[in-house]
């Protein structure tokens, strides 16, 4: 438990770090990643070069100092990190490496003058608190997924049994356990963790469960990303037969139980959490609405699937909104981006719903902003980020 003191002098640190924040961020990671070589492959070099991850850690330790005396205030950050770590493996022998760097980074931030031995004691200690926080509830999930049924800790191999191409630019990976076991279910809207040694370095990645597991298997759907080390190298080299390390499946963006009309709305490859989250919704009379975004027919995946599901499944509303008509592919309901007019004509008439979207950071950031002000109460609006999470005003 940290003393009031060492409380008070976190807190009153707080404005200076943010005011330095870029310059805490990257005092931190050059550090880390220079002289910690075993934490290199969990981190991904895109998020480090786009600085979203360091923005996002910096931004986790700044706001859990700022409310330091109200810990219950930090709402679902501390779950999303957890989960962020459970995907990625993120073990207790990490933290002493984080703390140790962020510790020299605020030092160096702040200066010698403000960074005096107690300053630096008490965020020490603060830092050590939330460490505790993280790696004891990380333990117990580690935990609780090792013991589940089909559950397993840490990597477990998988074998390639299908690759199915859903468009111009995203795959289907259909991955069962090499041991022939049972495989740990996966809630909706959950995604797993990948372990691949690429040119002989490791690198560590997330992708969301496209199906629901019922069927023993892992359904992935990747898109080919330009220049991207694990998607090119999936799309190209990994056939059928090809052995993985897959880590037990994790995350918090999770279809709540509701009987609230459903509305998913994704563009692009943000489409895969969103189809095991409607097929599980049409077990029950919930309407569902499923408005999905693409560039153009070419690169939308799953039409076929989402359109027999409507025939089939009378409460199910699907519409398709392509930003252009290459001319070729069945026709969108609209053409052009998802303006809020468009988007009223396609939710239900109550605004008392359940929604959750995915797609590229300005899409979100849209469609957050259209749900708001057509009405939707904030709480029942849900996202989750490709990626470090952001800021999406
Ligand atoms: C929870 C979660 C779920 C996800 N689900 C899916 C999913 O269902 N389907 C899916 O396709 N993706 C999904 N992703 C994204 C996925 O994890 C990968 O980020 C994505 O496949 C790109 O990885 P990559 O290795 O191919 O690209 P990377 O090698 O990471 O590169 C990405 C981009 O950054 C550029 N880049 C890389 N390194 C640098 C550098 N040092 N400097 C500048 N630019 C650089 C590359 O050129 C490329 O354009 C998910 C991510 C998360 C966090
Ligand atoms: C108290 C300590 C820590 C805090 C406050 C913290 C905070 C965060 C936050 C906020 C995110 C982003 C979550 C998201 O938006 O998805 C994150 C992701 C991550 N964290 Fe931590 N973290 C801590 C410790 C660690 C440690 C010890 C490691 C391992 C060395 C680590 C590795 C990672 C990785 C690899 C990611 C995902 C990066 C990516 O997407 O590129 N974190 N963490």
């Amino acid at each position: 438990m940290l003393s009031a003191q060492d409380r008070a002098i976190v807190k009153s640190t707080v404005p200076l770090l943010e005011s330095g924040g870029e310059a805490l961020i990257t005092h931190f990671y050059r550090m880390m990643l220079s002289e910690y070589p075993q934490v290199r492959p969990l981190f991904n070099q895109a998020h480090q070069a786009s600085g979203d991850q360091p923005r996002a850690l910096a931004n986790g330790v700044l706001m859990y100092a700022r409310h330091i005396d109200q810990l219950d205030q930090l709402g679902d950050l501390v779950a999303k990190i957890i989960n962020k770590h459970v995907a990625l493996q993120i073990l207790p022998e990490h933290y002493p490496i984080v703390g140790a760097c962020l510790l020299r980074a605020i030092s160096e931030v702040l200066g010698s003058e403000i960074a005096t031995p107690e300053v630096m004691s008490a965020w020490g200690a603060a830092y050590g608190q939330l460490a505790d926080i993280l790696i004891g509830a990380e333990a117990a999930i580690y935990e609780e997924k090792a013991q589940a049924p089909g559950g397993w800790r840490g990597a477990r191999p998988f074998l390639l049994v299908k690759r199915v191409e859903e468009s111009d630019e995203i795959i289907s990976f259909y991955f069962a356990p090499a041991d022939n076991g049972p495989i740990l279910a996966a809630a909706p809207g959950q995604y797993i963790g990948m372990k691949l040694v690429l040119d002989g370095e490791e690198v560590r990645r997330n992708y969301s469960l496209s199906a629901l597991t019922d069927a023993g298997v892992y359904r992935i759907s990747v898109k080919r990303e330009a220049g991207g080390r694990v998607s090119n190298y999936l799309h190209d080299q990994m056939q059928v037969g090809a052995t993985i390390d897959l880590f037990p499946p994790s995350g918090e963006f999770t279809l709540a139980a509701s009987d609230k009309p459903l509305v998913l709305i994704s563009g692009g490859v943000g489409i895969t959490p969103t189809l095991p989250m409607l097929e599980a919704a049409l077990a029950s009379e919930r309407p569902v609405h499923f408005i999905h975004c693409a560039r153009n027919g070419g690169v939308h995946a799953f039409r076929d699937w989402v359109d027999a599901l409507a025939a089939k499944h009378p409460q199910l509303k699907r519409y398709y909104c392509y930003a252009e008509d290459d001319g070729v592919s069945p026709a969108a309901d609209k053409v052009g981006l998802l303006s809020q007019d468009q988007l009223a004509a396609w939710l239900p008439e109550q605004r008392d719903i359940d929604a959750y979207f995915l797609g590229p950071k300005g899409f979100m950031a849209a469609i957050k902003r259209h749900l708001q002000a057509l009405g939707v109460p904030e709480k029942q609006s849900r996202y989750e980020f490709f990626g470090p999470a952001a800021a999406l005003e």
